[in-house]
């Protein structure tokens, strides 16, 4: 795993747009997997300054986001089909029907997420998948359990991450408590995965992330197992 430890959170959003770029560049039509949450936030920004600029065109590329709420409607405020549209796709040159989230409204999740890994292998795997961490260590929505799911798969909220995201509603009881997340599959196979971690409540799992062992009950440990991971953190993460 190659490590980069950023002073803050500006200079881990440059340093991660700039990874995205490069890859644009070599490959514009580039398969990209994508993450919602705060932390991906200034990294986006900085793509979009880039793509106004100039520098970089997303016209040929694809992309897949991690998860979605469910049930919730794409239009909905809080789902991350809206998120994403708000923070990336309605301010660069991106061919929107390229762009895949779950749906949030799935009338057969399993079918839906079956469908989704298979649309993923059809496209040849993403080239780089864009990871935030839990606190609790989970990637996508695989939350620490005894055993994780490979595939795209419906899958309840744990109460930490239900805490954790209810600053995103008007209350705890509106966070939905389930959601269909990417499995470990569809991440693991990505070329080149790109974790992005900030602030000191991402101390724990950025140790257990650098530490020589993997276990299920901190998903994002699995990532040892990859060839290609580039962890960006801040000191605040680092060194808790
Ligand atoms: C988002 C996702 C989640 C977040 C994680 C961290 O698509 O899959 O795993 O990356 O919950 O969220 P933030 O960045 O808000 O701390």
């Amino acid at each position: 795993m190659k490590l980069i430890v950023c002073e803050n959170y500006g200079e881990m959003s440059e340093k991660g747009a700039k990874i995205i770029a490069e890859l644009l560049k070599a490959k514009p039509n580039c398969i990209l997997g994508l993450a919602t949450g705060s932390t991906p936030v200034g990294m986006y920004e900085e793509l979009v300054k880039m793509n106004k600029a100039g520098e970089i065109t997303f016209k040929d590329v694809t992309t897949y986001n991690l998860d979605e709420y469910y049930p919730l409607a794409p239009d909905h405020d809080q789902s991350y089909r809206y998120f994403m549209n708000h923070n990336l796709f309605n301010h660069v040159d991106i061919d929107k029907s390229r762009t895949h989230v779950p749906n949030g409204l799935a009338g057969d999740p399993a079918a839906e997420g079956e469908a989704y890994d298979k649309a993923i292998e059809n496209a040849g795997y993403t080239d780089l998948q864009v990871l935030g961490v839990g606190q609790n260590g989970h990637i996508g929505f695989n939350e620490p359990e005894e055993e994780l799911y490979v595939g795209t798969h419906l899958t309840a909220l744990t109460e930490n991450t239900i805490e954790a995201n209810a600053r995103f509603f008007a209350s705890k009881d509106d966070v939905p408590t389930r959601a269909i997340t990417m499995g470990m599959g569809s991440i693991m196979k990505a070329r080149t995965i790109l974790v992005l971690a900030g602030g000191k409540n991402k101390h724990f799992v950025v140790s257990k992330m650098l530490d020589d062992r993997i276990t299920a009950f901190v998903p994002a440990t699995l990532l040892k197992l990859h060839k290609d991971v580039i962890l960006i953190c801040d000191k605040a993460a680092y060194e808790g």
